[in-house]
C-alpha cells in the first residue's frame, strides 16, 4: 500500500482501533470462546478490544493462523491484517542445534544459509515475525539462556547477529522474502546478578557499550524489524521503561525506527519492578520510552485511552507508535496478501525437507565441539570394536532444545538410530543404564501433571536391573559410549542453576560403568557450558554437543567415525567450577595479575581452591588433524591507518582440516583499564591433507576502537600485542605501535 494511503488509515482509525494495533494477544483468545474467558477476565480487557488487537503470540501453522486471520479479517472494519509473530528461534520444523552451539561453528555464512531455511519454512506455515535472534552476551553459565545466546564475545555475537537477520529477512533491495526479525532481548538480558534469571542487571555505562551492546547494534545495522525489551532492569530502570535504552540508544543513536515490543507482560511488570504504583503508570513510561506493543497484558488496552484523554500521554506518540506497527504490516505486504503465500500444500512442500536436513546435518558437523582425545582413542573405525552406547540420552529424541517451540522430537534422529544404521548388528549394543534425572518434580512448574512426572523415572528395582544390564553388555564390549547431560528444562528461560555439572544420578552411574577398564567416550547435551572437571579424567573423549537438533544423531556419527574431522570452537568457555563464575577470557588486567612482576605468592589476584583458567578456554577445540602455524609477520610495527597480519598454516596429517584461525589484540596501556585480550579477527581456513596456505588478517585502525576515559569511541596512540592462535589461551604474539 503507498504511504500516503496508509497514513490516511492511520488517520481513519478510532482510539480503540489504535490502541488495538498496539496489544499483542495468546492464540487463546482466538482460537475458541471458551478458552477465550480465562485470559480475557484475567487481562480484563474486553470483546471490542480483542476484535481489533493487532498481533498474536505463538500462533502457527498454515491452516491455524489462516482460519483465524480470515475470521479477524470477516469482522474487522478496517481490515488490518493480524501480525503472527513466534518463537523460532533456531529451526521452524527443522531444527539447527541451539545457538551456543551455532556460535561453536564461527561461521556465520553458514549460519545464514540455515537461516534462510527457518525463514522458508516459517513463511510457509503462516509465521511473519520471530522473535530472534536472542543475541544476549552471557559470561554465566548459570543463567538458563546461555542456549540462546552465541556466548561471551561482542566480536562473535554481532557476526552472528548480523547472519541470523539477514538469513531470517531475505532482503534484497525492496524485496523482503523472509520473515521479520525481532532481535532480543534489549538489553544486556545475559548479565543478570549470580546468573540468576529475570535478576537485576547493573553495570556501567562503558560496560554496557563496549560488550553487552554489540549483538542488537549489528542487528538493527543488518536492518532488524523489531526489536523485544528485556525483563532486567539497567541502572535501575527496567528495560521496558527505559528511556535511555530505548529512546536515546536504540532509536536516537541507532535510528532504529522499527517496532519496539515488550517481552511477555514486562510492561505490567514495572509494577512488581517498584517503578509504577498500577497499570496506569507502567502504561505512562513503557509508552514514553517508545515501546510500541505490550505483550500479553492489558495495561495498553486498558490505560492508554484515558491517559491521552487525561492529557497525560502526547496523542502524537501513540501515533507514532501505531504507525511504526503498520508500516512493519505494509512492509510485509499483509494488506496485499494477509496469508504472505501461506498454505497448507505450500507448507507441507517447505517444511523438513532433504535438503533442509541435509543443511541441518552440516550445520550439527560444525556445532560439534571435541574438547578432548586421549590416545587418539577418536575416530573410530566402523565394526573394528565392539560398541556400548549408554545413557539417557543414548535412544532419546529429545535433543531440540527448550526453545525449539514448533519442533517434534518425533523428527529427530537420535544417536542410537545412527549407530545401528552405521555399524552392523553385532558390534552395538543399547542399555539405557540410568535415568536422566533422579527426581522429575521441578517439570510440575512447566505444566506436566503428577503421572506424566511419575512415569518418567525407573522404579529402584527398574535401576538395579537397568545399571546391572549396562555392567553386563560392558564387559563384552571394547568401548563404552555415554550419552548424558542436563534435562530440556534444565535449561533456557527459568532454567537457571547454581549446580551445572552433570545430574548426580548420571555421574553415580559412570562411575560404576569406569570400573570395567574399558575406553569411554563422553557425548554431553546440554544448553550451557557444563563443569565436566571430573569427567575430563574419567573419559577418553568428550564430545560437547549442546542440543544438537533434528540430525543430532547423524552428526554425531559422522563425528565418532571421522566421515568429518570436527571443527567446532566454543563461543563459550568450559568453567573448572561454577565458583569461578561470571567468567570470561577478555577480562580487564587488574593491579596484582598471576603472572606479576611486583607482586608473589597470595597476593596476586586468584582463588585459593581454584584456578583462575576455565577447563576449557574460549575458542577451544581439538580436531582428528594437526595443523602447524608459522611465525607472525607483521606488515608494519608502526601502525597509522592499517596493519595486515599473516602466518601460514600447514596441515601435517591426513585429515581435511577445518581450522579456525583466532585473532585478538591487547591495548597495553589506555586511557582507562583494558581488556587482556580483545577477539577482533577470525577465519575458518579449509586445508586438504599436508595442504599449506599463507592466512592473512587486515587490522584497521578503527579496529582498535573503544570506549575511553571520556567515552568517546575512539583509540589512542601506544603499545599493542596481536595475538594469534587456535583459542584464547593459545596463541602466539608480536607487537606493534600504533601511531
Ligand atoms: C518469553 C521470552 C521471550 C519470548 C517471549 C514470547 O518470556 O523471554 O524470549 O520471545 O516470552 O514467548
Amino acid at each position: 500500500m503507498q504511504e500516503a494511503k496508509l497514513k490516511e488509515l492511520l488517520d481513519s482509525l478510532t482510539w480503540t482501533e489504535k490502541v488495538g494495533q498496539l496489544v499483542q494477544l495468546s492464540g487463546d483468545f482466538f482460537h475458541s470462546a471458551e478458552l477465550a474467558v480465562g485470559p480475557k477476565k484475567k487481562l480484563g480487557i474486553t470483546q471490542e478490544t480483542i476484535d481489533v488487537v493487532g498481533s498474536v503470540l505463538n500462533v502457527t501453522g498454515a491452516e491455524t493462523t489462516r482460519n483465524i486471520q480470515e475470521k479477524y479479517l470477516k469482522n474487522s472494519h478496517h481490515k488490518i491484517p493480524l501480525l503472527f509473530m513466534a518463537d523460532i528461534i533456531y529451526g521452524y520444523r527443522t531444527i539447527f542445534p541451539i545457538p551456543l552451539g551455532l556460535g561453536a561453528t564461527w561461521n556465520p555464512e553458514l549460519i545464514e544459509e540455515a537461516y534462510g531455511v527457518i525463514a522458508r519454512e516459517s513463511r510457509s506455515a503462516g509465521a511473519h515475525v520471530t522473535y530472534a535472534p536472542m543475541v544476549d552476551l552471557v559470561r554465566d553459565a548459570r543463567w538458563g539462556r546461555c542456549l540462546e545466546s552465541t556466548g561471551e564475545d561482542p566480536q562473535l555475537n554481532a557476526d552472528f547477529a548480523k547472519a541470523m537477520v539477514l538469513g531470517l529477512q531475505q532482503e534484497q533491495g525492496e524485496m523482503f522474502e523472509g520473515i521479520a526479525s525481532c532481535v532480543k532481548h534489549f538489553a544486556a538480558y545475559g548479565a543478570g546478578e549470580a546468573g540468576r534469571e529475570y535478576n537485576t542487571v547493573d553495570m556501567s555505562e562503558r560496560r554496557l557499550r563496549q560488550d553487552y551492546l554489540s549483538g542488537y547494534k549489528a542487528a538493527v545495522d543488518a536492518g532488524a524489524k523489531l526489536v523485544m525489551t528485556s525483563f532486567n532492569t539497567y541502572d535501575g530502570m527496567p528495560a521496558t521503561g527505559n528511556e535511555f535504552l530505548l529512546k536515546e540508544i536504540l532509536r536516537d543513536e541507532w535510528g532504529f525506527d522499527g517496532v519496539i515490543i515488550s517481552d511477555y507482560a514486562a510492561v505490567q511488570e514495572l509494577i512488581a519492578h517498584g517503578v509504577a504504583k498500577d497499570e496506569r503508570e507502567a502504561t505512562l513510561l513503557a509508552m514514553k520510552a517508545t515501546n510500541d506493543i505490550d505483550m500479553k497484558t492489558g495495561c495498553y488496552a486498558n490505560e492508554l485511552e484515558p491517559l491521552v484523554k487525561a492529557g497525560a500521554i502526547d496523542p502524537e506518540l501513540v501515533d507514532e507508535a501505531v504507525w511504526r506497527v503498520l508500516k512493519l504490516k505494509n512492509d510485509l505486504g499483509l494488506f496485499e496478501d494477509p496469508y504472505r503465500g501461506s498454505t497448507v500444500e505450500q507448507e507441507q512442500r517447505t517444511l523438513l525437507t532433504e535438503e533442509n536436513r541435509s543443511l541441518a546435518r552440516k550445520v550439527t558437523q560444525e556445532s560439534l565441539v571435541l574438547l578432548q582425545n586421549k590416545n587418539d582413542l577418536l575416530p573410530l573405525k566402523p565394526n573394528e570394536d565392539k560398541i556400548l552406547l549408554v545413557g539417557p540420552y543414548g535412544d532419546e529424541q529429545d535433543l531440540i532444545g527448550l526453545w525449539a517451540v514448533h519442533g517434534k522430537s518425533s523428527d529427530v534422529v537420535s544417536i542410537r538410530a545412527a549407530l545401528e544404521k552405521e555399524l552392523s548388528k553385532e558390534n552395538v549394543a543399547f542399555e539405557k543404564g540410568c535415568d536422566l534425572l533422579a527426581d522429575y518434580q521441578f517439570l510440575g512448574e512447566f505444566g506436566a501433571t503428577k503421572e506424566q512426572i511419575h512415569s518418567l523415572g525407573m522404579t529402584a528395582e527398574e535401576k538395579e536391573i537397568a545399571l546391572n544390564k549396562a555392567l553386563a553388555a560392558g564387559k563384552k564390549a571394547d568401548i563404552i559410549i555415554y550419552a548424558m547431560g542436563e534435562h530440556t528444562m534444565q535449561s533456557g528461560e527459568a532454567g537457571s542453576r547454581t549446580d551445572i555439572s552433570l545430574p548426580t544420578i548420571q555421574k553415580e552411574f559412570m562411575e560404576q560403568m569406569i570400573t570395567l577398564g574399558k575406553k569411554n567416550i563422553l557425548i554431553s547435551i546440554s544448553g550451557r557450558p557444563l563443569t565436566l572437571t571430573k569427567e575430563v579424567e574419567q573419559m577418553d573423549a568428550i564430545i560437547q554437543a549442546w542440543f544438537p537438533g533434528t540430525e543430532g544423531g547423524n552428526a554425531l556419527v559422522d563425528i565418532l567415525f571421522g566421515k568429518v574431522n570436527p571443527s567446532g570452537r566454543l563461543s563459550m568457555g568450559f568453567p573448572e567450577n561454577v565458583g569461578q563464575l561470571p567468567m570470561s577470557y577478555n577480562e580487564f588486567k587488574t593491579g596484582r595479575p598471576l603472572n606479576s612482576s611486583t607482586h608473589r605468592g597470595r597476593f596476586v589476584t586468584k582463588y585459593l581452591d581454584s584456578p583462575n583458567a576455565p577447563l576449557f578456554p574460549f575458542g577451544f577445540g581439538l580436531s582428528y588433524g594437526k595443523v602447524e602455524y608459522s611465525e607472525l609477520i607483521l606488515s608494519t610495527k608502526q601502525m597509522t591507518d592499517e596493519l595486515t597480519v599473516s602466518l601460514r598454516l600447514k596441515n601435517i596429517s591426513d585429515y581435511t582440516c577445518l581450522e579456525t584461525v583466532q585473532l585478538y589484540i591487547q591495548d597495553v596501556t589506555g586511557s582507562v583499564v583494558r581488556p587482556v585480550k580483545e577477539l577482533k579477527k577470525y577465519q575458518k581456513v579449509s586445508l586438504l591433507p599436508n595442504e599449506e596456505k599463507l592466512v592473512e588478517f587486515s587490522l584497521q585502525r578503527s579496529d582498535l576502537y573503544y570506549y575511553m576515559k571520556d567515552m568517546q569511541f575512539g583509540t589512542e596512540a601506544g603499545e599493542f600485542i596481536v595475538f594469534v592462535g587456535k583459542n584464547a589461551n593459545d596463541t602466539q604474539q608480536a607487537e606493534f605501535e600504533l601511531m
